[in-house]
């Protein structure tokens, strides 16, 4: 996760952040605030300073450590009674059966299991085919949104501000490649590009927001600050297996996240639709404030990139049937094996007389989802997925191309970079207006304002030194400075009631 995107990228910290915003203490200003007093505001604990540092299980070495017994009462009470059990049985046979199909479809069709799309097609009228393509999929290409010029000189004013601040920190240490940087004047650009909004609101519009019309508007991109890469021909260490962000077992944990997958877990997954937004507005994906965790609901992850990378050159990976992985992995934990895999052939193995409902309430078992670390997925903790042949790497990509994932695709990166020039991304996701989110924006505000780290990242100085850091006037555009934060929203226009006040709110949390 970075989250980088995809790659974790936060140091170990024990300080606590409630993103409640009801407990937020210190008084908001009651006009529009100047920079000096946004510098001043501070409302959050800093994480550690640090670079990036693995907060996965398994990069960290770590044996999967049994879960407090609470867990196995939460697995008792989503498993249900024998009615919702029976659902449950029949909706695992269905599915595993389905996944199957799903991997031989990804062997077969390789990098055409992801829809690319044009930006001209993306933000005007996309046909249905294209439109099914994507929500099957979960995860895009889209090709021209920034000039091929423009992105390749990004990369070398990057690489200029790089040299020019030699004490930036990066990972790995001895060879550079994931940078702690948030506030260089092209990532500035490129997070307020006007194009990058289009393509953003055109994402947003892939959601259902019914239900959750008041709490969300999926017509308000805002700037969420994150890392960027450029990875070496040859490098091997930045490689990270399949994982979701978005937590671990909150998933489970966390009634109201629990919430948006209820039709998986009363045994009904074909009537889940993962783009529905509803209780994801809301929920707690961070119950164990996780290294890995990320202060704000992002419905898409994703990187604009500023070089020529295809398969095989340290690109990303990606499991790409969205509503199959998400059934899969709710369900998961809530079957266990009756024989193991060493004495059955591998059809016995995964075949649904070989599993059964998991009713020991001292079972606490939920694979690869840990506390205060990310979910992990491989061919023992989730064996029907059969990642060694459903994980896909992203087709080809030009400098101002863009590569886009749903906020629950399983990812991982490609372990060895084979190509030979640079695999050069910025981390840009695309985060809609609420009022959690919002309250990050002002947190980051006043990150931004003082050249320090984001705030879901390893805390520290960060640029405030830097030479040509960027500063506020290198934000540019009216919607690029309501996305960070640096005016107010509109309130007038033809928008709905709900939308006006989720508005009104925001403004108001940001101090205008
Ligand atoms: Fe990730």
């Amino acid at each position: 996760m970075l989250r980088t995107s995809h790659v974790p990228v936060r140091a170990l910290t024990t300080a606590k952040w409630s993103r409640c915003i009801s407990t937020q203490t210190h008084a908001e200003p009651s006009r529009g605030p100047s920079m000096s007093m946004m510098g001043m505001m501070g409302s959050k604990k800093e994480r550690e300073e640090g670079d990036i540092s693995s907060v996965f299980a398994s990069l960290a070495g770590e044996a999967a450590k049994p879960l407090p017994a609470r867990f196995g009462e939460l697995k008792q009470k989503i498993v249900g009674d024998e009615a919702n059990q029976r659902s449950l049985v029949e909706s695992w046979s269905r599915l595993t059966s389905r996944l199957r199909e799903v991997a031989e479809e990804v062997d077969r069709k390789k990098q055409d299991c992801i829809p690319q799309i044009t930006y001209d097609d993306l933000v005007s009228s996309p046909t249905s085919a294209v439109i099914d393509s994507i929500k099957t999929s979960g995860s895009l290409i889209v090709k021209n949104v920034i000039p091929r010029e423009t992105a390749e000189r990004w990369l070398e004013d990057v690489k200029q501000y790089i040299q020019g601040n030699p004490e930036v920190k990066g990972f790995p240490k001895d060879d550079k490649q994931v940078f702690e940087l948030y506030w260089s004047k092209t990532q500035l650009l490129a997070r307020s590009h006007p194009r990058s909004f289009s393509v953003q609101k055109s994402l947003l519009r892939l959601f259902s927001s019914e239900g959750s019309d008041n709490d969300v508007s999926l017509n308000v991109p805002l700037s969420y600050a994150d890392r960027l890469r450029i990875r070496h021909p040859g490098d091997s260490q930045f490689a990270l297996g399949p994982h979701s962000d978005g937590g671990s077992v909150e998933r489970w944990e966390d009634e109201t996240y629990r919430n948006v997958y209820k039709e998986i877990l009363r045994g009904k997954w074909e009537r889940f639709d993962p783009w529905r937004i509803g209780d994801r507005v809301k929920a707690n994906q961070n119950i164990y404030d996780g290294p890995g965790s990320c202060g704000v609901f992002r419905a898409f992850q994703g990187w604009t990139s500023l070089s020529s990378t295809g398969p095989n050159e340290g690109t990303l990976r990606v499991y790409p049937f969205i509503k199959e992985l998400s059934a899969y992995v709710l369900l998961r934990p809530l079957f266990r094996e009756k024989q193991s895999r060493s004495s059955l052939t591998n059809d016995q193995y995964l075949s649904p007389s070989n599993w059964e409902l998991d009713l020991n309430l001292t079972s606490t078992a939920f694979p690869g989802s840990p506390l205060a670390r990310c979910q992990e997925y491989n061919d023992v903790t989730h064996p029907h997925l059969e990642l060694g042949r459903s994980m896909v790497s992203m087709p080809r990509v030009e400098p101002g191309d863009q590569a886009w994932w749903h906020c629950d695709t399983i990812h991982a990166v490609e372990p060895t970079h084979k190509g030979l020039g640079p695999s050069a991304v910025l981390y840009i996701p695309t985060v809609p207006l609420t009022l959690q989110n919002i309250q990050y924006i002002k947190d980051q505000r006043e990150n931004f304002t003082s050249g320090r780290p984001a705030p879901d990242f390893p805390g520290g100085v960060g640029e405030s030194g830097f030479v040509g850091r960027g500063l506020e006037g290198d934000v540019v555009g009216k919607e690029g400075r309501q996305a960070m934060g640096l005016e107010p929203f509109d309130l007038g226009g033809s928008l709905s009631e709900g939308e006006r006040e989720l508005r009104r709110q925001a403004n108001e949390i940001l101090g205008f």
